[in-house]
């Protein structure tokens, strides 16, 4: 693996979650450096089978040669097509760790980061059209607004949009220092670094479909797992640890449990975190992207 790829999150801590069988079939949706992926393949025995999905071409230099692993070039909320494709209609345990890796973070010309003044791009899949430069000079003023708002939870979010707006009738916005510049009235003095992250967040959000292509996952998930499988999932803010959360608990994104006409509940899984895991202290010393993860497990329930 390339150096300084990416270092795994509460790696011991998925490994325990996923309680693995050591024949089993296990699913790395979120391979990026592979950290986890070889963890995983520690623990198999020559019958036990790993597939890896990850859409950025760049995580294909960690590929691991290994039989019993198997790479999926695909967005994870393609799982159970591409699952099936590969002769697996059920499988033993899901890990997903969300969001970038520190690779795509650290890559000036991906656009991820807010240290660098580059093309404002965020895609983790480049073969898709949209990015972040698409969204600030083509979306209309109240589609840039709700996107500022909910998903980087911006307090000055109408006027954001609006500078945006007004902005790109000079010239578009291709860079992050032209961005800066047409917003520079609005970022709070001294919070700087962490106004601009909330609006990065919510640029890579809308620019990867985040929020629902991590629904259409969790719910294929708890199709795909055997009774008993566990599903392993780190997220790393309160947008993305709340569908997860709710679907563990519930078996749905929002609303109350459902139960049927006997009192049986509706959900497809049993989570076993009652709280979200954390990183260690040493953890947190070691590696401040653990800083925000949020592990969360769940089980298959058996309705037969
Ligand atoms: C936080 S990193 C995973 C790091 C990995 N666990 C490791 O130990 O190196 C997330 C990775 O998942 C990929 N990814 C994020 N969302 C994805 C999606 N919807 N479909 C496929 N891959 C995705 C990203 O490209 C990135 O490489």
């Amino acid at each position: 693996m390339e150096n300084n790829y990416h270092t795994p999150v509460l790696l011991s801590e998925c490994i325990e979650g996923l309680a693995i069988k050591p024949n089993g079939v296990y699913v790395d949706v979120t391979f990026g450096g592979g950290g986890h992926s070889r963890e995983i393949l520690k623990h198999l025995n020559s019958d036990g089978v790993l597939v890896a999905f990850d859409q950025d071409p760049d995580a294909q230099r960690n590929i691991v040669p290994d039989e019993r692993f198997k790479f999926v070039d695909q967005n994870f909320s393609h799982l159970k097509n591409n699952l099936r494709l590969l002769g697996y209609r059920q499988v033993d345990g899901i890990l997903a760790d969300l969001g970038v890796s520190s690779h795509q973070f650290n890559e000036a010309g991906r656009g991820f980061s807010t240290r660098y003044d580059a093309d404002l791009d965020m895609r983790m899949d480049q073969q898709r059209e949209l990015t972040a430069a698409v969204v600030l000079n083509t979306y209309d003023e109240a589609k840039l607004h709700k996107i500022f708002g909910l998903y980087g939870e911006v307090k000055n979010a109408k006027s954001l949009a609006k500078a945006v707006v007004t902005a790109r009738l000079r010239e578009p916005i291709k860079t992050l220092s032209a961005f800066k510049g047409a917003i520079s009235t609005l970022i709070p003095k001294g919070k700087e670094n962490k106004y601009m992250a909330q609006v990065f967040q919510a640029l890579r959000i809308e620019v990867n479909s985040e929020i629902e292509v991590l629904e259409k996952f969790l719910l294929q998930a708890a199709e795909v797992l055997k009774p008993g499988g566990r599903l392993v999932v780190i997220s790393y803010h309160s947008l993305e640890d709340r569908p997860v959360k709710n679907f563990m608990m519930k078996g749905k994104f929002s609303g109350e449990l459902e139960k049927d006409f006997y009192g049986n509940s509706q959900k497809p899984l049993e989570m076993i975190t009652r709280k979200a895991i954390l990183a260690s202290e040493e953890e947190l010393l070691r590696n401040t992207r653990s800083r925000s993860a949020k592990l969360r497990i769940a089980e298959k329930l058996d309705k037969s």
